[in-house]
């Protein structure tokens, strides 16, 4: 009875999919005879459909790109890898069905070999979110991709149509090397990015990528920093707000990690630096000198809570402390060359004054007066060096308070 079923074997199914540049193979078949017959991938949608001349309930379906596998049990004969299952298939995936019929295992399977010529496929495919809703995308032509290649960026939500990107950039060819987006939205969402391509020499092998969107977004500064000094404590307290996020709702103060950086920049050579990290939205900065300015920035990076955990946007830099600092240690090096300048003036003069004791005498003798002619000049051509050094210094100073003011 049962073998007037007739266990169909595996056929040669050889499908071309223009939308992908693929040849799909359906190959080996584990037994001579199978249930599971005309499998076939829509590769677009990474669904597989079959027949069966037998009456299965359940069949198992996975899918296999390089170590990685997934697998799926379902109840009639269509099996879709969802987002959150699939892998890209750039460099091929190998489908497969299995079914248990009368106590033995049956399988199909069918082979996703994309086309075109190695190499060709855009290289370092990365994207970015920035200011909550920007997203810009950046890539690298193939080696082997001729100079008339153009590339195309598409990219698709789960459930949703696929969109093309809306603003590319192009390099010095005209070729699409980079796109922006303005407003990505659900930023929770792991998102199917595909960068294909189009030449008159070659066919041109496509790219793709699923990337879950909070984990390449560069977060905004933390907001509102507000920095509160105690002369009497030497200590000072700083506080923040977290950064804006489109996608989390609720509480999400236990989210971040925080990163402040403090720098004493009394001088250059002096100027210090010292960095925290704090999942608190507060930090009390100890040591602090009243006479010194100090420069603050905080960044952000998300904890758990599906958050990016790469450092986020530095916050504009918040000074503190003595603002004149910078204009004390300027005039105290004013008063030094002032003194110095004193001081060596001094030395000329008593020199000069036993010199010129000296000229009287041996008067006719004329080297000495040229050698100290000499000096003279010198010591002049120093003393101008120094002037000269001096407008920038004061052209800074006045500069920096300018602004302080400003502020
Ligand atoms: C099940 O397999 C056995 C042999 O393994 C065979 O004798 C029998 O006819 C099969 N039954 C059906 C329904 O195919
Ligand atoms: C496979 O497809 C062919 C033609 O599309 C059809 O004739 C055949 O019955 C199918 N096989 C099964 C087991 O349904
Ligand atoms: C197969 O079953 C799934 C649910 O398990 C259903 O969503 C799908 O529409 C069914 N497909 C067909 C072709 O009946
Ligand atoms: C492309 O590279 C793959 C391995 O990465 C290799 O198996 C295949 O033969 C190559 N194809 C061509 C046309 O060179
Ligand atoms: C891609 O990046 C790697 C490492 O950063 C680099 O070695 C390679 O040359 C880059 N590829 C292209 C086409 O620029
Ligand atoms: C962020 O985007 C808003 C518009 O959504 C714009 O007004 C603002 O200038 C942007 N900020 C930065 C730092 O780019
Ligand atoms: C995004 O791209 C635009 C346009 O090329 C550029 O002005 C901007 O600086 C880029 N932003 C980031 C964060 O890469
Ligand atoms: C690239 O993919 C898109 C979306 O699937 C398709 O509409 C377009 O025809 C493809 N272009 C090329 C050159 O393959
Ligand atoms: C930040 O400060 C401004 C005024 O300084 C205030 O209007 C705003 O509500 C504050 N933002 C938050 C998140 O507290
Ligand atoms: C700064 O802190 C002191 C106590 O340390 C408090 O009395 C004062 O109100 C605070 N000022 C601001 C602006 O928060």
């Amino acid at each position: 009875m049962s073998a007037t079923l007739g266990f169909i074997s595996m056929f040669w199914c050889i499908m071309l999919f223009p939308m992908l540049h693929a040849v799909i193979l359906d190959t080996e078949s584990k037994s001579s005879s199978s249930p599971i017959a005309n499998l076939t991938l829509n590769p677009r949608k990474l669904k597989l459909t079959w027949d069966s001349s037998v009456t299965v309930t359940e069949y198992s379906c996975s899918m296999h790109v390089g170590l990685h596998m997934a697998k799926k049990t379902v109840y009639n004969k269509t099996c879709m890898f969802n987002t959150e299952l699939a892998q890209p298939i750039h460099k091929g995936a190998l489908f497969q069905v299995q079914a248990m019929y009368n106590h033995t295992s049956y399988s199909a399977e069918v082979r996703f070999i994309p086309q075109g010529m190695n190499g060709t496929s855009v290289e370092n495919f990365s994207c970015v979110i920035y200011n909550i809703s920007f997203m810009n995308c950046t890539w690298k032509a193939g080696r082997n991709a001729p100079e008339d290649t153009k590339y195309f960026l598409f990219l698709k939500y789960p459930k949703e149509d696929e969109q093309e990107c809306p603003h590319y950039i192009r390099d010095a060819l005209g070729r699409h090397i980079a796109c922006s987006f303005q407003d990505v939205k659900d930023i929770k969402e792991k998102v199917y990015f595909l960068v294909n391509g189009s030449s008159n020499e070659l066919e041109i092998q496509f790219y793709d990528e699923y990337i879950d969107l909070y984990k390449i977004e560069k977060l905004t500064p933390p907001s509102n920093i507000t920095v509160n000094c105690s002369e009497e404590q030497l200590q000072c307290t700083v506080q923040w707000k977290q950064p804006h996020l489109s996608h989390l709702e609720g509480n999400a103060a236990e989210c971040f990690e925080y990163q402040i950086e403090i720098r004493n920049n009394a001088n250059s050579e002096e100027s210090s630096t010292e960095s925290h990290t704090v999942t608190r939205r507060s930090y009390t900065f100890q040591n602090y000198n009243g006479e010194k300015k100090y420069t603050l920035q905080i960044r952000a990076k998300g904890d758990t809570c599906r958050i990016s955990e790469n450092w986020g946007e530095w916050s504009e830099p918040i000074e503190f402390g003595n603002p004149d600092d910078t204009v004390l240690t300027a005039t105290i090096v004013l008063l030094l060359i002032a003194l110095g300048t004193i001081l060596v003036a001094l030395v000329i003069f008593f020199l000069c004054k036993r010199y010129c004791s000296l000229k009287k005498l041996f008067s006719p003798v004329p080297q000495p007066k040229n050698k100290f002619d000499e000096l003279f000049q010198l010591s002049d051509k120093n003393i101008q060096r120094e002037c000269m050094d001096l407008p920038p210094t004061k052209y800074e100073t006045e500069e920096i308070t300018t602004v302080e003011e400003i502020k």
